[in-house]
């Protein structure tokens, strides 16, 4: 039977993953929970969990290509075998993430996924190439807006009520 909560992420400067581990630590809380690159996650992980959190930056006005390869290699395979179960997301971005985010709602209808959180996308204000490419620091503030996502997403699911 499927269980807990998977958090796929994909990251290239540090950002999305310290949002995601900060996610799976409130998850962790409540139910369990599995961290996975996006370039580990395979089809049978995504059937054994009950819901999901996505966490990855917009590159290039849209998702990362990691995490689309993840989507393109699992796409087909899990078709037809999701429906209904929950989601959430967090994007990093420089100034925007509303590609990201379109992208994955856009893809994760197909699966009929659920998005039981509003849409979290961290800005983080990133403008020349220098401060893009350079490794990201979070603040307390967004990384405790993280783990309480995760709790809330966790909670409802192990009550049952997503
Ligand atoms: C190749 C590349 C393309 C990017 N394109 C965008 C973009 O289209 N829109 C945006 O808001 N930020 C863009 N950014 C900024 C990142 O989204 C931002 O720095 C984010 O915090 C990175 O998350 P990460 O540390 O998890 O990789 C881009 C960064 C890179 C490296």
């Amino acid at each position: 039977m499927a269980q807990g909560l998977l958090i796929i992420w994909h990251s290239r400067t540090g950002a999305s993953q310290a949002m995601a581990c900060a996610a799976h630590a409130g998850a962790m809380t409540e139910l369990g929970s599995r961290l996975s690159s996006a370039e580990e996650t395979s089809p049978a992980d995504m059937l054994e969990s009950a819901g999901y959190l996505f966490c990855f930056p917009e590159n290039l006005g849209s998702m990362s290509g990691e995490m689309k390869a993840f989507f393109d290699r699992s796409y087909y395979p899990l078709l037809g075998q999701l429906e209904g179960r929950p989601y959430a997301s967090i994007i990093a971005a420089g100034s925007g993430g509303d590609g990201a985010q379109l992208q994955l709602d856009r893809i994760v209808t197909g699966w009929r996924l659920r998005r039981v959180a509003e849409a979290m996308i961290h800005c983080t204000t990133a403008q020349t190439p220098e401060a893009i490419l350079a490794p990201k620091t979070v603040s307390d503030e967004v990384l405790q807006a993280c783990h309480s996502l995760g709790q809330g997403i966790a909670a409802g699911m192990s009550l049952g009520v997503f």
